[in-house]
């Protein structure tokens, strides 16, 4: 046996027993007459004691040894001079009796600490160090937690497990594909799904009435913290249900999870339509940690000459309490935030409403006291509060405008990562038009269902039509989002044919689906959330990255096993693929 314990469980009950402990040398502490060790394992830590006058052998044997080397240890257990009541096994210590070492280790690239001195690339090479490290490694648990409670809560409301492959076909919808050239079909490629949407219809259409499945998707997308190119989502499909049923469902999940991984209660969601959303905050997932919300100054600031006010789209302001004493610094900050080029806004107002009542503005020349006290009563401005100002487009002024409210939020300890705000954001438009490509984009995917009293607008106005989609979103993280199907094959031929796609390839790409709506397809609606992203919620972190034992740089490449990687020669021709030199 190599050990009766591990190095997280002995204490106070345990002094005198004899034990044997597997483990990682975290860090040796020679004091001459006596060397302590600390042994660490996946649970935790155990003190080891060496006695040079009882065990010289062994305490010269235990010097020579570095950190991470892994060794078993025999002892006893006995109490501790000097207590640590930070650590579970901070009352004992072992006396070493035998030391056996399973494998030594080279000096580690970086330290195994909560604070490690390596850089993130150097991390990342070594991950399997990297996730010897405390802070990793209860991540990794936490995500393992989540998953349990995710398959618990699911499995008790009759919801069945169904694996989806992974070998599919290339659709020209949503993300970039990524793409596995075949073999047996020289010139053919499959795709790697960005989600199992057609077949867990298709299995709603085979009759499960009610699936899920914790899937690996992949989308080639340009990266960013809350994505990667592979991430995994908790997939789910129902049948008969409306979305009323949907999102109680999940929002119980959701419930259950924060509950039972978190120790928190949640509550139950507000709702909010899109349109509010957008209105409100500017953004489709609002942080509704806070208020600061817009305001729409347009119509108390024209006519006064100010030809940036009066010549824009929009005016909307954010009021930013108690900050009337921003310096000049600090505002100019956050004019150069608005107008860095992501953003694109051409400046920023400001109104300062001063202890006094009095209101001083960046546009004194144009506004008077009494046209300042109009914006600050619709502002709700009290004294000692700050009112920022954006004109122009309607929509870069709310999403440059979003982002200040995001960064005000933040500046002000508003956005506090252990305070979670849940809401369904609903009733999403169906289509968006693409200036570029001059042609309507399904908003979800092309399998939503658009509002049945929208039906008619499809023809004569299809901006205004209104989807059945609704996502989750907790603090400002899109966690998921969903929608009810469309189940008729005639409405489907009708979307895709919205969407751009002529009979021909609209029967080519989803041919299979539309054929299987002819065999008694059940109404249907589901959802899938970001399992990567409501582990780092949960886990109070903004990077996805530290949620996944293994995950990919912002470049898309898995530094540990160098990948992605070129092929041989030998390979490509096999698959049929020649590439031609220089291109
Ligand atoms: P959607 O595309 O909205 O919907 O994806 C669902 C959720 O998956 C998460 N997500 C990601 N997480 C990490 N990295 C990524 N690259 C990434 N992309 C998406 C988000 C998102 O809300 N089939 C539909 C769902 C349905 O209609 O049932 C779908 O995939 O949290």
């Amino acid at each position: 046996m190599y050990r009766t314990n591990h190095c997280g469980e002995l204490n106070i009950q345990d002094i005198g027993k004899e034990v044997s402990l597997c483990g990682w040398i975290q860090r040796s502490r020679d004091l001459g007459g006596m060397t302590f060790v600390d042994l660490r394992d996946r649970y935790g830590i155990t003190q080891l004691v060496f006695n040079m006058e009882t065990h010289p052998a062994l305490c010269e044997e235990i010097r020579g040894l570095g950190r991470e080397f892994v060794i078993q240890v025999q002892g006893k257990v006995a109490e501790r001079s000097n207590k640590n009541s930070k650590m579970s096994t901070g009352d004992i210590e072992i006396n070493a009796e035998k030391v056996e070492i399973l494998n030594p280790s080279k000096t580690p690239p970086f330290t195994i600490e909560d604070q490690s001195d390596g850089g993130e690339e150097l991390r990342m090479k070594y991950r399997y160090l990297d996730l010897r490290r405390n802070i990793l490694r209860k991540n990794i648990e936490l995500r393992y937690l989540v998953s349990r409670e995710t398959r618990n809560y699911l499995d008790a409301q009759k919801f069945m497990e169904i694996e989806t492959p992974v070998l599919i076909k290339s659709t020209p919808e949503g993300a970039r594909d990524f793409v596995v050239p075949s073999r047996m079909n020289p010139g053919e490629f499959y795709a790697l799904p960005q989600s199992p949407q057609t077949f867990k219809q298709l299995l709603m259409v085979a009759g499960f009435d009610k699936y899920f499945q914790l899937v690996k998707c992949f989308r080639d997308e340009d990266l960013r913290a809350d994505r990667q190119p592979e991430f995994t989502q908790i997939d789910c499909e129902m049948s008969f249900v409306t979305q009323e049923d949907i999102l109680k469902t999940f929002e119980g999940l959701a419930v259950h999870l924060f509950k039972n991984v978190k120790k928190i209660e949640m509550g139950s969601f507000p709702r909010m339509s899109y349109a509010d959303a957008m209105k409100y905050y500017g953004n489709d997932k609002p942080d509704i940690r806070f208020d600061m919300k817009f305001v729409d100054l347009k119509e108390v600031s024209k006519g006064k000459s100010f030809k940036v006010f009066d010549d824009a789209e929009s005016v909307l302001a954010i009021c930013v309490k108690g900050c009337a004493e921003y310096t000049r610094k600090q505002l100019d900050e956050l004019t150069d935030f608005v107008k860095r080029p992501q953003l694109g806004a051409s400046g920023m107002v400001y109104a300062r409403v001063n202890m006094d009542g009095s209101i001083k503005s960046s546009v004194d020349k144009f506004y008077d006291e009494n046209d300042l006290k109009i914006w600050a009563e619709k502002c709700d401005a009290q004294n000692g509060d700050l009112i920022l100002i954006l004109a122009g487009k309607d929509s870069t002024c709310r999403k440059a405008l979003s982002e200040l409210r995001l960064e005000m939020g933040m500046r002000l300890g508003l956005r506090k990562s252990d305070v979670f705000a849940p809401l369904w954001v609903t009733d999403f438009p169906l289509l968006e038009f693409n200036e570029e490509g001059n042609r309507w984009h399904a908003m979800h995917h092309p399998f939503t269902s658009p509002n049945i009293e929208d039906i008619p607008l499809l023809d004569s106005n299809p901006g205004a039509v209104r989807a059945i989609a609704y996502d989750m979103v907790i603090n400002g993280v899109e966690v998921g989002g969903g929608s009810i199907r469309i189940h008729n094959k005639e409405l489907q031929k009708k979307m895709l044919k919205i969407l751009g796609f002529s009979d021909e390839d609209a029967s080519a790409q989803f041919g299979f689906l539309m054929n299987a709506f002819e065999y008694g397809a059940p109404p249907h609606g589901g959802l899938a959330l970001g399992f990567d992203r409501l582990c780092a919620l949960i886990g109070e972190a903004d990077n996805i990255r530290d949620f996944i034992a293994f995950p990919k740089n912002n470049s898309g490449r898995d530094m540990m096993i160098d990948a992605p990687s070129s092929i041989s020669l030998e390979q490509l021709k096999e698959l049929g693929i020649e590439l031609k030199k220089n291109e």
